[in-house]
């Protein structure tokens, strides 16, 4: 396609946390937009404000300025974002703040479920989706007893079931070993889907994204390649 279609266009946002424009904002007259298909990559060093733009973009936080238009449609209020979340899967910095029910498989089961599949699919793609993760064994484990890189696992696999058009995902690859790593690596490349990649992990990056964007001083910037990204990371 020639002109593929904007489906993420953050137009001059700005927040800040305490909604005080006396302070600096965390994100100031930011301008950032995603086409289908890009596989992007966001650099940024910690407080940058990172996990503040993946929030304001799934509704999670309201900007203070600005329009956050997905899809082609201004999204403002609670029930705009609906849509958003339902095609946009967000791996939360903290696997924690992902993973609520008791066991894994409930886990992986509740977006299907929310999304109104009976119990029996969503029992399916839940075996279908931890079979292709290799994370079959893992289906009636305790969620609170495993460990951060398995939770982070799971924590994929969640968003994964909802079957989203586009992944965000943020820090993705902490607490992962190089093994699992390599696996991320293998499902994201060989997967059709855009996404957005908020990560330290600069070979990871270099190897899952081609669109590279310098987070700073509250504005994204686009950069020709990882390695114009300079930073302590
Ligand atoms: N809930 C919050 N309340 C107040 N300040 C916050 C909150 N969450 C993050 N911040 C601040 O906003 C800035 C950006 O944070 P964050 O988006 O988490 O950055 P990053 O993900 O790039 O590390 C930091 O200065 C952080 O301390
Ligand atoms: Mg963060």
């Amino acid at each position: 396609m020639d002109n593929p279609e904007v489906i993420i266009d953050l137009k001059s946002v700005s927040f800040g946390y305490d909604g005080n424009q006396s302070q600096r904002p965390v994100l100031h007259a930011l301008n950032f937009r995603v086409r289908r298909g890009d596989r992007v990559g966001l650099i940024g060093p910690n407080g940058s404000g990172k996990t503040t733009l993946f929030h304001l973009l799934m509704g999670l936080l309201q900007p203070t300025q600005g329009e956050i238009v997905v899809f082609g449609k201004k999204r403002q209020h609670e029930k705009d974002f609906r849509e958003v979340r339902e095609k946009i899967g967000l791996l939360f910095q903290d696997s924690d703040d992902q993973l609520f029910c008791p066991t894994v498989a409930e886990d992986v089961a509740f977006g299907p479920l929310n999304l109104g599949k009976s119990q029996e699919e969503a029992l399916e793609i839940t075996r279908q989706l931890l079979r292709s993760l290799a994370l079959e064994e893992f289906e009636n484990r305790l969620t609170y007893k495993l460990s951060g890189g398995e939770k982070r696992l799971i924590s994929l696999a969640t968003v994964l079931a909802m079957k989203p058009e586009v992944l965000v995902l943020d820090e993705p690859t902490t607490g992962l070993d190089e093994d699992t790593v390599e696996r991320l690596i293998q499902i994201l490349t060989s997967s059709n889907l855009t996404y957005v990649i908020a990560s330290h992990n600069r070979d990871f990056l270099s190897k899952t994204t081609d669109i590279f964007y310098h987070l700073g001083g509250g504005k994204v910037e686009r950069r020709p390649n990882i390695s114009a990204i300079r930073q302590v990371c």
